[in-house]
């Protein structure tokens, strides 16, 4: 299965000499590190992998939500509850920044979130998975929100100037999710032999889907090669992904958590953690919708899409009205 999937395009990138002027100047502009600005000129592959990026990313935030809303209703203090609800609202917003980053390339956010709904669009196989226990709260925040960091640090330095911008505020709030995630981990595991049981269930069943989070290896990894060269993509998926480790085993190691990897081992040449083989057969499957919640989560947000319709032609209608009104009214005096 995961032999099938290896790249299909882009296994090269072209070479300064093979460009036309047009196209080169705009590879030497990215190549000093300028940012690209929504109305410069730029070539439509690299316009078009922008719009496939940043709307992922945008409906990544959005579904986000559906896993961690699960537990508004039962978080286990009062505390608890305003912390999450406040961290499932910062999601919607990344969602937004992004959704907005993606307009300023010529796409409508409608078309986009049409793309999603009809399973034309992915979102982060790692919102197919089910939260059972609250430890998966402090698992989502620590482990997941804690990768996406490790990837949206470097997507700071991206070369589309209004997606750089976004991630800049988006890695602000995303860094207060994985502490408040990693306080609920430190919280269970200090706390009864049951609670601790519960918090290392849950590293068991986040901790791989979290590293499948970085995308495939580089070298099956479709975008990799001409995304980096458009510095689009800063570090390779399998360069994160090592990062992620690295800086994650020692925090689990602090809780008294232990890694669910047997092939995990420090590697004193190259002061790195080893670490075994991801399943890939299974993250190719969350991604063709055949994991634990595709399903569910696709009907949640058609619901959410159509049960919001009369609210978006309310707010069209009265946007409408504002502009006429505005339109007919006296200019006032000097
Ligand atoms: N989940 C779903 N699809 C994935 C994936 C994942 N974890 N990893 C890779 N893919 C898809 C790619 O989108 C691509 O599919 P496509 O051609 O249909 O678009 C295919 O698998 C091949 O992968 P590539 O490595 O070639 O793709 P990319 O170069 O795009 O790299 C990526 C994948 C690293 C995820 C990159 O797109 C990226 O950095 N995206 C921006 C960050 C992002 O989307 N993060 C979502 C994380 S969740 C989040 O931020 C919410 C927060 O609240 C936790």
């Amino acid at each position: 299965m995961y032999a099938q999937m290896v790249k299909t395009d882009a296994d090269r990138v072209k070479s300064l000499d093979e460009m036309d002027p047009q196209e080169r100047a705009f590879q030497q502009r990215i190549d000093a590190g300028e940012k690209i600005e929504p109305k410069e000129w730029m070539p439509e592959p690299y316009r078009k992998t922008l719009v496939r990026q940043i709307s992922q990313h945008a409906h990544s935030e959005v579904v986000g939500q559906l896993p961690e809303g699960n537990w508004i209703t039962r978080a286990p203090t009062l505390e608890r509850k305003a912390i999450l609800l406040a961290k499932v609202q910062d999601e919607a917003g990344h969602g937004l920044y992004l959704y907005c980053a993606a307009e300023t390339l010529g796409v409508s956010r409608d078309d986009l979130y049409e793309q999603l709904l009809a399973g034309r669009a992915k979102y982060s196989s790692i919102f197919n998975y089910p939260t059972l226990s609250w430890a998966d709260i402090g698992a989502i925040g620590w482990l997941v929100d804690g990768a996406a960091i490790m990837n949206q640090v470097q997507l700071q330095k991206t070369s589309y100037g209004p997606y750089s911008r976004a991630m800049i505020r988006i890695c602000k709030e995303e860094s207060f999710h994985q502490r408040q995630g990693y306080d609920i981990m430190m919280k269970l595991c200090a706390g009864t032999a049951e609670q601790k049981a519960m918090a290392q269930d849950a590293i068991d069943r986040w901790w791989w889907p979290s590293l499948m989070m970085f995308g495939p290896s580089d070298d099956a990894s479709v975008h990799s090669v001409q995304s980096m060269a458009w510095k689009i993509k800063i570090l390779s998926n399998d360069e994160l992904r090592q990062r992620f480790v690295d800086q994650t085993v020692p925090q689990a190691e602090f809780i008294g958590l232990k890694v669910p990897d047997p092939d995990l081992k420090w590697n004193e040449k190259r002061q790195s953690y080893d670490f075994g083989e991801v399943d890939w057969d299974e993250f190719f499957q969350v991604l063709a919708g055949n994991g634990p919640c595709n399903r569910e989560r696709m009907a949640s947000r058609t619901r959410a899409w159509e049960d919001g319709a009369w609210f978006r032609e309310a707010l069209t209608a009265h946007a409408d009205k504002a502009a006429k009104r505005k339109a007919t009214a006296p200019i006032a005096a000097e």
